[in-house]
């Protein structure tokens, strides 16, 4: 994962990528670093002609002296450890044996090992354990051989670059310093990388949030393509061929506002209370007509995501099979290789960052084996809208916090449109005004069921229908923002196995609205309960008979079927989040995660 941002301009480079990379937090947060050009701090020994200072730790926590790094073209990375321990000397940048080199780096150098050894065979010292080292020892000695060959100025960067893109197997999102070249390398195959153009400043990032900050336009960078950000303004080139290929700058109009915490005390938190509008915003929005008219004609739908994604795509399997009669399969990303898939199948990536390794790879799969492909994304120009034949966005904004909340109320929205428009014109009305029924949820005091969650080793969330997968959710808002072990279950399946588990120290959430399974559901609750295990229920207002069962009963606003899977959903994540206040709990920023999972 890692987050990565580049600055050249008018400024001192390390305040703005001090900024940026906290902006990236999300995407990985064990250590950081930066490099900085023209510089005289005493960090100057650690890497010769380029200043670097790199530490375990948060960006936020960094203290004053690295803004102090004094030039105006800098590079700086917070990573999410994948080769070697987080630490000082594993953090980014690396540098090459003479230090006129620095690189950072997001995704995974597959050959690294055979690329080390040979290295190390040649005579360099690494000083890491991770993949980038090599990187940096590689531009070293393609450096020297371009000078061996007499060639200078752009024609010796150009020839380290290419033959550098030609020696690395894996992904890789780039940001290079080279002693002597007045300006900023980008690279980038299969691992997110956008270019953002100020008024004479540039800027590189994992994601457009901190480079909104200074200009909204941004240029998406193509897989394999390589770019100069000089003082004179960017160039692109495609590898292998090296021409100069122009890409497409778009004016992006999300609210920076929106990627701040404005009064709330964690990004989670904001987020959720964002998911009235978001959800609007995202359901209210027309579908192509030609993308339509693919899915009427396919015979199948098969949804490929991972974790709450996943989820949004089992939600949606439920409604697309009852109230369309269309046969749907949700597959996890990573599991979907090993599948056939059936001639005449319509393929749908479900991916809030756009940027998921194996939602990417599974929607490549699908591809070659010539599917109509569709995305259902939040970030315009993310990789997998490069893929996909037809592209739907979800309209959450940025998402900060690493659980998943608003993006995965949007893509629920975009799924139900899509219902919706396949089942004419179903939910529209209830959809249409579900904003005052969602306003009000977000009036629950999730005190009560969090201070019974907070004392829990294992909590299971229970549901059937549509409401499998809404537990499937709740559980996983829990367990990774709390670590308290939570599983969701068929409410059905309880007594196939986990009963075993049921203790009066043993919470269930249950959801249980007044829909088609209720009845039953009723029953799988009286069954729990003579386990001896305390039931939350969340059920629909006014349900007298749930509120006798349950030891709390949480009633959700009155509204329509449908409107009350959304609200049963945000009731869980209120739970999950405040379980999580009262733990103590880096809610935003859980342990072991990263938002954008772009290695497989
Ligand atoms: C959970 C969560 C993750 C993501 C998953 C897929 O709260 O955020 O499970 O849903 O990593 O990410 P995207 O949707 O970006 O493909």
């Amino acid at each position: 994962m890692c987050g990565i941002v580049g600055y050249t301009g008018k400024r001192s480079a390390a305040p703005v990528i001090v900024e940026g990379l906290k902006c990236l937090e999300y995407r990985g947060y064990d250590s950081f670093g930066l490099a900085v050009t023209d510089c005289e701090s005493a960090a100057k020994s650690d890497a010769g002609g380029l200043a670097v200072i790199k530490k375990q730790g948060r960006i936020s926590d960094a203290g004053r002296d690295v803004t102090l790094l004094n030039g105006n073209t800098g590079i700086g990375h917070t990573r999410w450890a994948t080769h070697g321990v987080p630490s000082d000397v594993n953090a980014h940048p690396h540098t090459d044996c003479t230090g006129d080199i620095a690189v950072i780096h997001n995704g995974i150098i597959e050959n690294y090992a055979e690329l080390k050894r040979s290295l190390i065979a040649e005579g360099h010292t690494f000083k890491s354990e991770t993949d980038t080292e090599v990187i940096a020892h590689l531009l070293e000695k393609f450096c020297n051989a371009a000078d061996a060959d007499g060639l200078i100025g752009e024609e010796r960067i150009d020839f380290a670059v290419k033959s550098l893109m030609e020696t690395l197997e894996g992904s890789f999102a780039l940001l290079i310093l080279i002693r002597g070249f007045s300006g900023l390398i980008a690279i980038k195959r299969f691992s997110p990388l956008v270019l953002g153009i100020g008024d004479e400043e540039l800027f590189a990032s994992s994601d457009m949030t901190p480079i909104l900050e200074h200009t909204q336009k941004i240029l998406f960078l193509e897989d394999d393509d390589y770019a100069y950000l000089m003082p004179e303004g960017i160039r692109v080139f495609s590898y292998p061929s090296g021409d100069a290929v122009e890409r497409e700058v778009k004016t992006v109009d999300w609210d920076v506002e929106s990627a701040k915490k404005g009064g709330y005390d964690f990004f989670m938190e904001k987020e959720i209370f964002e998911q009235p509008a978001v959800f609007v915003n995202s359901f209210r929005q027309s579908i192509d007509d030609k993308a339509v008219s693919v899915l009427k004609k396919a015979s199948s739908i098969t949804v490929v995501a991972c974790g709450s994604s996943y989820h949004a795509g089992l939600v949606f399997r439920y409604l697309a099979e009852k109230y369309c009669k269309i046969p749907v399969r949700v597959e996890i990303a990573s599991e979907f290789l090993n599948f056939a898939i059936a001639k005449g199948t319509a393929v749908i990536a479900v991916t809030q960052s756009g940027e998921t390794a194996d939602t990417l790879a599974a929607l490549r799969h699908a591809k070659a084996s010539g599917c109509p492909v569709f995305a259902v994304t939040n970030v315009l120009g993310s990789s997998v809208t490069r893929i996909a034949d037809h592209v739907l966005y979800t309209r959450a904004g940025p998402e900060i916090s690493v659980a998943a909340t608003k993006s995965f109320i949007a893509q629920c929205a975009v799924l139900m449109r899509i219902v919706s428009v396949l089942g004419k014109g179903i939910f529209e009305k209830e959809l249409f005004e579900i904003y005052p029924v969602l306003e009000e949820t977000l009036l629950f005091d999730p005190a009560g069921a969090s201070a019974v969650c907070k004392d829990a080793e294992n909590i299971f969330y229970v549901g059937r229908g549509v409401y499998y997968p809404i537990s499937l959710e709740g559980a996983l808002k829990m367990k990774e923002i709390t670590y308290i072990h939570a599983e969701g279950c068929a409410a059905g399946e309880l007594k196939h196995g986990p009963f075993s588990l049921l203790t009066p120290e043993t919470p269930v959430i249950a959801v249980c609205t007044k829909d088609a399974s209720y009845p039953v559901m009723i029953s799988n609750i009286k069954e729990m309960k003579a386990r001896g295990a305390p039931v939350i229920a969340i059920g629909s207002a006014g349900d007298k008979d749930l509120k006798e069962i349950a030891d709390i009963f949480i009633p959700l606003p009155k509204s329509e079927n449908i409107c009350e899977v959304i609200s049963a959903t945000i009731i869980l994540q209120m739970i999950a989040c405040n379980t999580a206040v009262l733990l103590g709990r880096d809610v935003d920023k859980p342990r072991n995660l990263a938002k954008s999972v772009t290695v497989i």
